[in-house]
């Protein structure tokens, strides 16, 4: 293992009641990926660096007279290359395998799970906290199910059976072992950066009302849940299966939040409804015309004096072209088709654009907060994660 495979040191998965709880087998199967994904970043990402940076990159300066100009030339450059592809494979791998191995405890556990969610959202049990609004006739939009999006198995609105909530609990547990539990045991260390970050730069702020657009299952959410307990939290997103799941997980784990399946392009909030929408992580799974048409929607649902927060992975000028190609793979190999795209957009322009005032735009990092907290203060040198432990926000105003 190289020298960062300490930055991976396993951190267990927080429980509540919608985890599935992987069997002796299943379990074995999952840390296996999970030791297999961090293997290829601490012992095959340093093989594909100084493949690059020792052999392609100087045969290319000698032959050309200069350096690659971008990702996309490194791209040319090391493709054809066996430790690229080696690597590339192996990731693409784990990647198939780490859904494969997490389908198994979501298929056993599923009828047990999609009762779970009906209880929760019948108040079975008790007075629900928060609420479920779904709308079976939102027409879902094609970039979300044109693709299963980082590969994962039917796409984030697949349902296979009433009131299904298997792509919630595959969606869960995954993103745990996919992060490499970096995101914490609660998966939720971009909202709670996002929510630190409102909270460490707007001391004085006190949102009533807050929306967290694409919140998936809820992770992100419920931080500012915690941050800002006296707002009235809502949370979208598209996918039923997704949100059925989100409002089980924030019940179980004590947090009342009001999720409904909406589109973040065009919900039915009134006009200045909200003092603070966030997002995380949803920008880079839209599309070229989705992404303005959240930010607008932004402009429209906020009050005076709010604020819009939207958490991402860093953006390209924030890194080198070598990493910009490394994390671009995602684009190339993972079924992200927006990832690379998403990171030349000018979100200060499509903010402006969207009609906030240029003054009050912002285009920033916010420290993660989980891995600071947590000591770990290295950054990765390359590999699907970003160098650098943070997000990138961008900060609106009204
Ligand atoms: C990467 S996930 C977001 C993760 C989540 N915010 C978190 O931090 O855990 C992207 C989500 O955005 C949702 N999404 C994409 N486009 C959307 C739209 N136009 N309206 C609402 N949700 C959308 C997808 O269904 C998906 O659940």
């Amino acid at each position: 293992m190289g020298e960062n495979s300490n930055a991976f040191a396993a951190v267990p998965q927080a429980r509540h009641a919608m985890l599935v709880e992987p069997d002796r087998d299943e379990l074995a199967r999952q840390d296996f990926v999970r030791s297999f994904k961090a293997y290829i970043q601490s012992g095959i990402v340093p093989g594909v660096h100084a493949t690059y940076h020792g052999e392609v990159k100087p045969a290319f300066a000698r032959r050309e007279g200069r350096e690659p100009r971008d990702r996309h030339e490194i791209r040319q450059l090391m493709t054809p290359h066996p430790v690229f592809r080696t690597y590339a494979s192996m990731q693409r791998v784990s990647q198939e395998l780490l859904w494969d191995v997490v389908l198994d405890s979501v298929e056993r556990e599923l009828p047990a799970l999609v009762e779970k969610a009906r209880a929760a959202a019948a108040g079975r049990g008790g007075r629900p906290l928060g609420s479920l609004t779904l709308d079976p006739a939102l027409p879902l939009p094609n970039y979300v199910t044109g693709v299963d999006i980082h590969c994962m198995p039917g796409g984030y609105c697949g349902e296979r059976g009433a009131d299904d909530v298997g792509v919630g609990a595959l969606y869960d547990r995954g993103v745990y072992i996919y992060a490499l539990g970096m995101m914490g045991p609660y998966n939720d260390d971009i909202g709670g950066s996002a929510a630190k970050f409102v909270r460490d730069h707007y001391p004085q702020f006190r949102p009533r009302r807050i929306l967290d657009m694409g919140c998936t299952v809820g992770h992100s959410t419920l931080p500012f849940v915690d941050a800002f307990p006296d707002a009235e939290v809502h949370a979208i997103d598209v996918g039923a299966p997704l949100l059925r799941y989100a409002h089980a997980r924030a019940e179980s784990l004590g947090r009342k939040v009001h999720f409904a399946q909406q589109d973040a392009t065009r919900t039915n909030f009134p006009d200045g409804h909200f003092d603070l929408v966030c997002s995380s992580i949803l920008f880079h799974e839209t599309s070229g015309k989705a992404l303005p048409a959240i930010v607008r929607e932004c402009h429209r649902l906020l009050a005076p004096g709010g604020l819009a927060v939207h958490g991402d992975l860093p953006p390209f000028w924030a890194m080198d072209e070598f990493n910009q190609f490394m994390l671009d793979c995602e684009t190339w190999y993972n079924n992200e088709p927006y990832w690379g795209a998403m990171r030349e957009v000018d979100q200060v322009e499509v903010a402006v654009a969207a009609g906030f005032r240029r003054e009050d735009v912002e285009f920033m990092m916010a420290p993660s907060a989980y891995r600071s907290a947590a000591g770990h203060e290295r950054s990765f040198e390359a590999g699907e994660f970003a160098p650098g432990n943070a997000w990138q926000v961008l900060v609106t105003r009204k």
